[in-house]
């Protein structure tokens, strides 16, 4: 069975919702990939999987290693992979450079940068040379530093930067655009005027498609969970009892069992 492509998921837009989850690990992407159709690999993995309090230390080496694990656990679906904060913002050049890497050496069919008007020339140039993008605007947590924390955009005068900055992703070439941290009438607005898919993330459902991070919705992810995350389960709860009972048993000596010997017989 082959890969969806940019293509496919371009094609949906006004069809068909997008149905999107972060992975970053082979395990989740091998359970995740029959069921979704683009697999990110997000530097949100530096806060689920690393336990930094923002996207900001996220290295390219990180993003190369993880995404060769979620490709070669996964068949379906699309697999875009998040270039991180310092690898493409310099210049068109570096960016180009970057993405070669995590193409070539990775394996993701993708990538994705985060910004608007600003990054519009490069993802012309990265698109005019063969690697497909998938934008990302409105709250763009790779500048959380410069935003003063996680709020959301497009209140008020943000309005139209947000619409100008869909546009000028759509213009520049990119296949699909992720939106979030924004209010649904933005949201509403950029969807029906842009040619490309939305895919919101706290968005709002008036997007063409949703992403989460995986470990928000299963609830492996338990620091903080924001409004827009809905928990389709409690792997944490669940992971915390399994351990509790596992020590339990160690400590009275009901593990293992019988049934868990691996060998008996004479010793030497
Ligand atoms: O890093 C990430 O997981 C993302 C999604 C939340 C869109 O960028
Ligand atoms: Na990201």
């Amino acid at each position: 069975k082959k890969r969806l492509t940019v293509r496919d998921i371009r094609r949906a837009k006004g069809k068909t919702p997008i149905v999107s989850l972060t992975a970053y690990t082979a395990p989740i992407a091998k359970l995740l990939d029959p069921h979704v159709d683009l697999i990110l690999v997000g530097d949100s993995l530096g806060m689920v999987i690393y336990g930094y309090e923002t996207t900001v230390p996220v290295t390219l080496e990180m993003m190369i290693r993880h995404t060769e694990a979620v490709v070669r656990a996964s068949k379906r679906a699309l697999v875009v992979t998040d270039l991180p904060f310092g690898t493409y913002q310099e210049s068109p050049e570096q960016a180009f450079r970057t993405s070669v890497r995590v193409l070539q050496e990775a394996g993701a069919q993708a990538v994705k940068i985060e910004g608007g008007v600003e990054m519009a020339p490069t993802i012309r140039f990265l698109v005019e040379r063969g690697i497909p993008v998938l934008g990302h605007i409105g709250l763009v947590p790779q500048s959380v530093n410069a935003i003063g924390g996680f709020v959301t955009q497009g209140r008020g005068t943000g309005a139209a930067k947000l619409l100008a900055d869909a546009e000028a992703v759509t213009e520049a070439g990119a296949f699909a655009v992720v939106i979030e941290g924004t209010i649904e009438e933005v949201a509403a607005e950029i969807t029906a005027k842009i040619a490309i898919p939305t895919i919101g993330i706290g968005a709002s459902v008036a997007c063409d498609g949703q992403v989460l991070v995986n470990d928000d919705m299963l609830g492996l992810f338990s620091d903080f969970t924001p409004k827009f995350v809905k928990r389709y389960a409690d792997l944490s709860g669940t992971i915390a009892s399994a351990v509790e009972a596992y020590a339990d048993d160690v400590r009275n000596r009901r593990f293992p069992g019988p049934e868990h010997v691996t060998a008996r017989g004479p010793a030497g």
